[in-house]
């Protein structure tokens, strides 16, 4: 779905009209979205178009230690991470790419803070059944931990260097796009299915988005 910015929460209108079916997670952006991002809690970003919000992604920092993601190799104490605190699509606009937007900024945003201020990678408490949804951007479940809430959300985390290796591959995709003009007629989801294992496809897919051809 094209036609929409996505711009960080500022003075907004139509928060009430925003439901993406959750009941939480339409409250946290009527009631409490603004006013955490005033006390730099955490930042949420709105999708909108024609004054109408399709989506929003809160993001905040927090930390994840090397016995969480089960690598070797890492220092014993917390490495910083950037956590999706909130992902939700209003439900007359899922299925529409709009969740995918929100993710690929989030991503991009994982990238800006690992060369800013450190970040070894993206962490979400998913949903059950939006579990399947972070998998095909790579995303791996973690063993559960004593501060995992809710007890049924499932911990997930993207390392950073799989972003970035998607990042890789997406940029040369589109140099090779650029000096084959014909290659922009293929979907580039296609091309990345052709090249890359498929669960790295679909993140390498969200971040060359903005590659597109014209
Ligand atoms: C989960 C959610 C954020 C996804 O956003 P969306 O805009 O509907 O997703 P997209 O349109 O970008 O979907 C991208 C792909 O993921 C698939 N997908 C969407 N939701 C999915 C889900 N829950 N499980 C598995 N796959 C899913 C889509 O079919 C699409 O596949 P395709 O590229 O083959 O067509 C949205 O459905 C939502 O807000 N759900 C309710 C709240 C929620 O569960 N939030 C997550 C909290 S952890």
């Amino acid at each position: 779905m094209g036609g929409y910015e996505i711009r960080r929460l500022e003075r907004e209108t139509g928060l009430s009209d925003f439901d993406c079916g959750e009941l939480a997670l339409n409250e946290y952006l009527r009631r409490h979205a603004q006013r955490s991002q005033a006390a730099h809690f955490a930042v949420t970003y709105v999708a909108r178009r024609a004054g109408r919000i399709l989506g929003y992604v809160t993001l905040a920092p927090s930390q994840i230690t090397a016995d969480e993601t089960g690598q070797t190799g890492k220092p014993r104490y917390p490495l910083p991470t950037l956590t999706l605190a909130r992902l939700a699509v209003d439900h007359h606009f899922q299925g529409q790419g709009v969740g995918t937007g929100l993710l690929r900024l989030s991503l991009r945003e994982a990238l800006r803070m690992a060369e800013e201020f450190g970040c070894v990678g993206v962490r979400v408490a998913a949903k059950p059944e939006a579990v399947s949804f972070y998998e095909r951007f790579g995303f791996v479940q973690l063993t559960p931990s004593a501060i995992t809430r809710p007890a049924t959300a499932a911990p997930m985390f993207l390392p950073l260097n799989q972003i970035e290796d998607a990042r890789g591959e997406a940029d040369r995709a589109a140099r090779h796009a650029h000096a084959h003009r014909a290659l922009c007629q293929t979907p580039v989801i296609r091309f990345f299915r052709y090249r890359v294992p498929e669960r790295r496809a679909d993140l390498s897919y969200s971040l060359r988005a903005r590659y597109k051809c014209s």
